[in-house]
């Protein structure tokens, strides 16, 4: 069974990080790797302002396009996907607001499921994952904030059904002739509890999936300071989410043959490096800053310079770098250290950073908000692993 499941499995990579850091680029430079390693590879799309088919040259529609021998490509719209899925829901939420009191524009406004064209993206991955006809499924995301919302959307839409229709679907059915008339409410037909029921579960085979060892987050990221720090608080996102970021490409790297007029830029960014290295405790990729745009055999080039002899299907990192959970009235962060002693340990709080310092080993952790407020009261050791309180 173990073997079936080895070739079986689909390995999904989702490329994010700030506007412009060169996301596009890495992932189609990732896919074209994969293809040509004889990976059936599917490369999508999510961000609305799709920029893929530059990247390649190749014209791609919102279904997979063949772009070269194992290798096809989309780009997700948004408008079309929800008119052919979700017009029944949305006309129902419109009905039930203006049933409400609520005017007629307002009432489609908040029929706008949160996340809906976050949503559509997802349901795509969710059926190429299913098909089978993938080896590897590539998504370039939308920059960070929007990368967040879409990963949060599983979670959030599940809250958000049990909210609106968590009475228990048999009980409404029963309930709907009498109650109806008495209610000034608009109960849902039928055809929409089956559209609601089909979303929840797809909403939770999806989690499952994204929080599973075959999906790895990869954050594209260039040494510069708004772009580290925007990457870091990203890194902790994803973390807090549940999701496992395996590796981080630090893309425009000046060579060192940049010459005089870029000697600044080259000591800032090798300083950027090694900050980079204290906040990522995974692998962390290097791209040179090419002398033109990338596209066609540039990006041969880039993929090579990120993975050399290595499959870029690879888990470049296993398990999860940090854990944030709440423990009774307390918020404990857990990370892995390769120290096992609590000697010569210190920790203080930079703003909304953690800085934990043993010797020569130095971490950097960028604090979500729920812990960005809180004192580290205590630091304890397990397995390898620290453990730190906020109370
Ligand atoms: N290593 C590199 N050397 C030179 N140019 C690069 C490199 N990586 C990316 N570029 C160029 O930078 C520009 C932005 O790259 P890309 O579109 O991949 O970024 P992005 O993060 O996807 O942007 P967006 O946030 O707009 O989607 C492109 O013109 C691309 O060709
Ligand atoms: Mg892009």
């Amino acid at each position: 069974m173990q073997s079936d499941k080895a070739v079986l499995m689909t390995r999904i990579i989702l490329f994010t990080g700030k506007g412009g850091v060169g996301k596009t680029t890495i992932a189609a430079a990732t896919a074209l790797k994969s293809a040509e390693l004889g990976n059936r590879t599917l490369v999508i799309s999510t961000d609305p302002a799709h920029s893929l088919s530059d990247s390649f040259g190749v014209r791609l529609d919102p279904f997979p396009t063949k772009i070269a021998k194992n290798l096809e490509g989309m780009e997700v719209n948004v408008e079309y996907e929800l008119e052919k899925h979700w017009s029944t829901i949305k006309e129902y939420l419109s009905l039930f607001f203006r049933s409400q009191g609520i005017e007629d524009v307002v009432a489609e406004e908040l029929a706008i499921f949160p996340g809906f064209d976050e949503l559509a993206s997802l349901l795509h991955l969710l059926k190429f994952y299913k098909s089978g006809e993938y080896d590897a499924i590539v998504l370039d995301c939308a920059p960070t904030g929007e990368t967040l919302r879409l990963l949060s959307v599983p979670e959030v839409a599940k809250w958000y059904m049990n909210r609106f229709f968590g009475i228990e679907r048999k009980v409404l059915k029963i309930i709907k002739p009498i109650a109806e008339p008495l209610m000034d409410l608009p109960l849902p037909s039928d055809e929409v509890l089956d559209k609601i029921q089909e979303l929840y579960t797809r909403m939770s085979e999806l989690k499952n999936i994204l929080e599973s060892r075959d999906t790895s987050v990869r954050i594209v990221m260039n040494p510069e300071k708004m772009v580290i720090r925007e990457s870091e608080r990203a890194f902790t996102y994803l973390n807090l989410f549940g999701y496992r970021v395996d590796c981080v490409v630090v893309n425009k790297i000046f060579p060192e043959v940049a010459g005089d007029y870029f000697s600044e830029w080259l000591k800032i960014q090798r300083e950027y490096l090694m900050e980079i290295r204290e906040k990522f405790p995974i692998p962390v990729m290097k791209v040179e800053f090419k002398s033109t745009e990338v596209t066609g055999e540039l990006l041969r080039d880039i993929a090579e310079e990120i993975y050399g002899s290595e499959n870029p299907l690879k888990i470049f990192h296993e398990g999860k770098p940090m854990v944030i959970k709440k423990e009774d009235d307390k918020f404990v962060l857990k990370i892995k250290t390769p120290f096992v002693e609590k000697q010569n340990l210190k920790l203080f709080k930079r703003g909304e950073e953690l800085v934990i310092v043993a010797g020569q080993w130095k971490r950097i952790i960028f604090l979500p908000q729920s812990l960005a407020i809180r004192e580290p009261s205590s630091a304890k050791f397990n397995e390898g692993e620290l453990k730190i309180i906020f109370r």
